[in-house]
This record gives structure tokens, sequence and C-alpha cells, in this order.
């Protein structure tokens, strides 16, 4: 392992040490939940706070400790050791992968990364002037017509000889070889169109791996396309997170950049029922199919309360402008009862397990940075201390996952409007897995509204009103 990759290791088990020592008795010991003897009785708040909607084995958070569990791995555990490829596939199938079971995981991903239709029919939008998350959404859906559409088997091309070159795929920026080994689909194209349509299964697991591998490369081409530069196809050779910033930037990522932006996937894969996991378990308990769901879990992200804190956080950040501003700032906040970014979460009313995690590398190898990236960082531990010296102790308020991973993704030059894209191409796990699970047991989520309006009012035609 790359020296500077084991550090980033020793960092995440230091995190972990520091969590451990703050938040759990000694011989505490976790015991397996158990499943839910329906009905249940709950005390529900506003917003279905304090509501179950259905047992599950994906993952669990405790937001009094600040605990979060993928399948009953510790996050810490999974970040210091495991990789997005192995925890999208905990995720989905329940537990980690053997050696061949992850080949052949990694297999499909690479296979499904390949979207040349799919960026075709999504280049004809103005993608340049879309929302960020509309146009990854329109690109989810498109996908769908790619995978229902297409005979998986005989019509997809085989790795590495799927070109920009035929005349259904956009012009990309394809590596070296993929010009020197590029056969003309021409003919291809049009026998495979002539097959019959297989309609392929559009809410089982080769969807969700589809998506898994797909959403980035539509986050990538989207992101390369507001920067005035063409998609570009995905290294077959590459990991998930170094195919994801090399479809991004352009550039393949070192093997420090590699780890972090994996670290950074691992944490938002899933968090229990947060609003676009259950937006995606709603569509699918009406058996509408996978894209569909995903699509909602992507809609409900992109709504400033659930997705885009860490874009809010950098801005303010900047407002701030140094750390010797911060007190300032936060007393002009505080009297305004203004919601700082980052900070606060509906669950957690501890410190965020992933914020532990992302903090330090955020400020990894800090003195390598630009000036204006140590300046944001060092307002960003001014802002924390002060947060938490004001009101945020005794509300219980500490930072979340958005206060540091703003700063992660810019040391990387990614553009702020592509951090709430690179949230939906992480937790593209957690919805799948989720909505997989629930509808091994489906039942249409269909809750109740209490009326408080009244009966019986008189109709009064509209000339005597
Ligand atoms: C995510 O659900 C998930 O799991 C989501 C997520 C995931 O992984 O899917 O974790 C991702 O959504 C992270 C959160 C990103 N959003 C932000 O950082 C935006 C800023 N945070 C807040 O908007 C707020 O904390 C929420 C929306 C996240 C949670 O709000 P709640 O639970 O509805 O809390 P609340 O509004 O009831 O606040 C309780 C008190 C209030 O004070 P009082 O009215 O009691 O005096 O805490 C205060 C709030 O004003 N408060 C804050 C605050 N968040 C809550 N005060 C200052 N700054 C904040 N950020």
């Amino acid at each position: 392992m790359h020296e500077n990759t084991q550090k980033i290791t020793d960092i995440i088990l230091k995190a972990a040490e520091k969590a451990r020592r703050e938040t759990r008795d000694e011989d505490q010991k976790l015991r397996a939940g158990k499943s839910i003897d329906w009905p249940i009785e709950c005390t529900i708040g506003p917003g279905l706070e304090g509501a179950i909607a259905c047992d599950s084995k994906v993952g669990y958070v405790d937001g009094s400790k600040g605990w979060l569990v993928y399948r009953g791995y510790d996050i810490f555990d999974l970040c210091a050791y495991s990789s997005y490829e192995e925890v999208s596939y905990l995720l989905l199938h329940g537990s980690l992968p053997t050696p061949d079971q992850l080949e052949a995981f990694n297999k499909k991903l690479v296979e499904y990364r390949y979207l040349n239709k799919t960026l075709r029919l999504l280049m004809g939008f103005p993608v340049e002037e879309m929302n960020a998350m509309g146009a990854l959404r329109m690109g989810t859906i498109l996908m769908r017509q790619e995978f229902t559409y297409r005979d998986q088997e005989a019509g997809r091309p085989a790795i590495g000889d799927a070109i920009s070159a035929d005349e259904d795929s956009i012009p990309m920026e394809t590596a070296p070889t993929g010009e020197a080994k590029a056969i003309y689909e021409f003919n291809a194209a049009k026998k495979a169109r002539k097959r019959k349509k297989m309609l392929g299964d559009a809410s089982g697991l080769e969807a969700c791996y589809h998506l898994l591998a797909g959403v980035p490369t539509i986050t990538a081409a989207i992101s390369r396309v507001r920067q005035g530069h063409m998609a570009i196809e995905p290294d077959p050779q590459l990991s998930h997170a170094a195919n994801f910033l090399y479809m991004m930037t352009g550039k393949r990522p070192t093997p420090v950049q590699e780890r972090i932006m994996d670290i950074a996937l691992i944490l938002h894969a899933d968090h229990g029922m947060n609003a676009s996991t259950f937006a995606s378990m709603v569509v699918a308990s009406t058996l509408s199919d996978i894209y569909f769901s995903v699509g909602s879990g992507i809609a409900a992200l992109s709504g400033p309360l659930h997705g885009g804190a860490n874009e809010q956080v950098l801005h303010t950040l900047k407002e701030i402008g140094s750390p010797d501003q911060v007190a300032d700032w936060v007393q002009t906040a505080s009297k305004k009862k203004k919601k700082v970014p980052g900070f606060g979460h509906r669950v957690y009313k501890a410190y965020d397990p992933r914020a532990r995690v992302l903090g330090p590398l955020a400020g990894y190898r800090m003195r390598y940075c630009p000036e204006d990236i140590v300046k944001l960082y060092k307002t960003a531990k001014e802002l924390e201390r002060q947060v938490f010296r004001t009101f945020g102790h005794e509300k219980k308020i500490f930072p979340n996952v958005d206060f540091y991973s703003g700063i992660v993704y810019s040391r990387m030059g990614i553009d702020p409007s592509m951090f709430t894209p690179i949230f939906a191409v992480s937790r593209v796990a957690g919805w799948t897995a989720r909505v997989l699970e629930y509808l091994q047991k489906n039942r249409i989520f269909r809750p109740r509204a209490m009326y408080s309006g009244e009966f019986e009012r008189e109709y009064v035609p509209l000339e005597q009103r």
C-alpha cells in the first residue's frame, strides 16, 4: 500500500479510537436487532419523526451516540479496510464478497459504466445550463431506455470495443487504445435494434448494478460538459473511485486522491431512512421500477435541507473570510437563529461519525494545499469550535457529514455544483439496497393525514359568492 494511503488508514483508526472512547462503554456489547412483530406503537412527530416504517438489516444509525453501521460492520472499519465496491456489494447482498464474487461484481460494474447511448440521448439536452441534479435525474431515466430495450447479452459491445465512433453515441475522449481498437458498430447497432426488444428486469439486481455503475458515468459527463469539455469514457483498469475522478477531471488520480474519494463514497453510501432513501422506497413500493425509484431519491436529495449543505458550507466559510472573523459571525447567526450549514441533524445529537473521518481527511497534508484551501480549513475548524462553545453543546448541534466534505472535494479540484451529485453517486448503493430489501415483503407506503378541516359546509353557487 502506498505509504501515504497507509497514513490515511492510520487517521481513520485514530478517529475510530476517539469515537469509541467518547461514545462507548468498555464492555458494551451490541446484540443483533430483532424483526418487528407488527403492528407496533411509536410516538410520531411532524415529518414522521420517530415513525418506524419498516424493519431492515441494511444499516443502523445511533443518533444519541453517533454510531453508523452497514450490515453489522462499523463504518470506521469499512473506511479503514474496505472499498466502495466491497461496501456496495455488502449493502446489496448482506455480506462482504468473496474474491470470486468481487471479481464478478467488478466485471459487471466495468461493463455497465459504458453508457454511450445514454450519454448521446442526454447530450441532446442543454446539460451545461441545467441544474446538475436535474440533469443527473434525467440521465437515470434515459439509462432505463438503454437497459430495457438492449438485448443485454448479444447486443452490448464487449469492453474496449465500445467506442464513441458508432452512429448512436456521442464523440467522447477515448484513451489512445480506444481508437486503436475501434471497430465501427454501424451494422451491429442496426442488427441489435432489429433483435426482439427484450424488456430487461428494470427492478432487479442487474438494474441496481447498472445504476451503481452508471450514475458516476453520467455525473462525470455532466461535470465535463459544464466545464466545456467532452465526456470521457471509463477506463476498465481503474477502480470505482479512481474511474469516477478520472471521468470527472480527465486526470488519473494519485493513490491518495483515489483513497480519499473511495472513503467519501463509503461514508455516504447509506444512512437509514433519510428523505431520499424513503422517497426511493415509496416509489418502489408502488412496483414502479428502480430507475424511477432512484430518480426520486435524486429529486429528494436536491432539496437544500437534505443535499447541498456542503456547497453552502463553502459559501459560508468564504463569507466569514478568515478564522478571526468567526466569533462575530457566529454571534450574529445565533441572534438571528440562522441555521449554520453543515451542522445539526435530524437523527444525530452527537458528533456525526462521518464528520469524524472527513474532518481529518480535509486537513490531511494541508501544508501542500493552496492558500485559499488552507484558509477555508482553518476557518472551518474555528467555526466548529465557536459553534460548539456557544449554542452547539447545549442544543446538541455538531458537524454533520456535509461540514468537511466540501473542503475534501475542493482539494481535488471538484466544482461545488457537483458536490450533491457526488452524494447521489454514493447513495445509489443505500437507495437500491433498501428498495430491494423492502420489495421482499412489499407493502405500498400509505400513511394517513389527521383531518383538521370542517364538515357539512353548504355549497354556494358561483354567481352568489
Ligand atoms: C443530511 O436524514 C439523514 O440521514 C440525512 C443525511 C444523510 O446521510 O442522508 O445525514 C444527510 O441531510 C445532512 C444534513 C445536511 N443539512 C444541513 O447541514 C443543513 C443545516 N442543518 C439543519 O437544517 C438541520 O440541522 C436539519 C434540517 C439537518 C435537521 O433539522 P431538525 O432535526 O428538523 O432540527 P430542528 O430544525 O428541529 O432544530 C432543533 C433546534 C432548533 O433550535 P430551537 O428552535 O429548538 O431553538 O436546533 C437548531 C434549530 O434552530 N438547529 C440549528 C441547526 N440545526 C438545528 N441551529 C443552528 N444551525 C443549525 N445547522
